[in-house]
């Protein structure tokens, strides 16, 4: 069994730490955060759902107190603030990269075998500092981006195709953002078959173009940035890791040559374990995609500049 902190127990926080006991495969969860009671209400709000839904995973609240995240296996970040209407990810790097940089560092001081999950916007950036700063090997830094993209991109193909969900694969790589991300349109099946054999072109790159500004569609409905999908995606990657289950799934992870690319932190796909990313899983992109690829790291660098 495992101890897993979740900082920041806003949106994100909470749903993650939600979905984590549902799943019932941790011993702890602790929910951090800077505001006075609040992670501690969320905690108390959550565990009085145990006896409903049926798992034993103990949650606990905590306000900035980091010793209650002593020898945590998993560590989430998703402290910081989120998209507003009309905001991009991007416009989030000052503040954010502020609140990441520190906590990193009170976590370290309690965990320094954990694993990072990094959640925070801009994510791709918030990564490459974390990878950056924490001095820590590459395996233990991954962001959490491509697993929402995926699960999106999924969701508008089985809307089209009118299939379950569950039948239908496809992954999203690049940069978590709206201009940045690829939907792999040409490597997404349903059961096994190319979706191009049952979609025609157009409504592929409508499908492509509706997960790509997917997280803004949902801010731009709901006032603030999506939450359900990211805890749900966290949970995922928190449970693979912990349970050494080897899934693969694209996760912003530093790159040293894979793809042509290197000193940077992106989404490709990734098998995830105990050791936290434990291979990067090389896809023979076409000539289309490696230079949707190149132009989406670009991109990402260039956000990395300005920190
Ligand atoms: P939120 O505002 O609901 O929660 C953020 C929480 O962080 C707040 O409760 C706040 O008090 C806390 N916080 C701020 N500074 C802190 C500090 N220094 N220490 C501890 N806690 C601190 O925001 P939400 O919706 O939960 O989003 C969190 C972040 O996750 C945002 O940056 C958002 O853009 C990002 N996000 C990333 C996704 C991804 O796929 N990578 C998906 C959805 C959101
Ligand atoms: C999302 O994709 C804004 O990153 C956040 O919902």
């Amino acid at each position: 069994m495992s101890k897993i902190s979740v900082i920041g127990a806003g949106n994100v926080g909470a749903s993650c730490a939600e979905y984590i006991a549902i799943k019932n495969f941790a011993e702890e969860v602790v929910l951090l955060d800077i505001k006075e009671n609040f992670a501690e209400g969320k905690a108390m709000d959550l565990m009085q759902t145990a006896a409903l839904n049926g798992f034993d995973t103990r949650i606990i609240g905590s306000t900035n107190d980091y010793s209650k995240t002593q020898g945590s296996d998993v560590v989430v970040i998703t402290s910081g603030i989120p998209r507003k209407p009309g905001m991009t990810r991007e416009e989030l790097i000052g503040i954010n990269a502020g609140i990441v940089k520190s906590v990193m560092e009170n976590c370290l001081q309690h965990s320094p075998e954990a694993i990072f999950v990094i959640v925070s916007n801009p994510m791709d950036t918030m990564t490459y500092l974390a990878k950056s700063n924490a001095g820590l090997p590459k395996n233990r830094i991954i962001g959490m981006g491509g697993a929402l993209d995926s699960a999106r991109f999924r969701y508008f193909l089985s809307q089209s195709l009118d299939c379950p969900m569950s039948d239908v694969e496809g992954m999203v790589i690049g940069g978590h953002g709206d201009k940045t991300m690829i939907p792999l349109t040409r490597l997404a099946s349903y059961k096994g078959v190319p979706v191009s054999e049952f979609l025609s072109e157009e409504k592929l790159a409508k499908i492509k173009a509706s997960t790509m500004v997917g997280g803004a569609t949902l801010t731009g409905m709901l006032g603030t940035s999506a939450w359900y999908a990211p805890g749900a995606a966290v949970s995922t990657l928190v449970q693979s890791i912990v349970c050494d289950q080897k899934k693969m799934m694209p996760c912003c992870v530093e790159l040293n040559g894979e793809y042509g690319e290197s000193d940077i932190c992106i989404g490709v796909p990734v098998v995830l374990g105990k050791s936290g990313w434990e291979k990067i899983v090389n896809l023979d992109l076409n000539d289309s995609e490696k230079a949707e690829f190149k132009a989406s790291a670009d991109a990402v660098r260039a956000m990395n500049s300005s920190l």
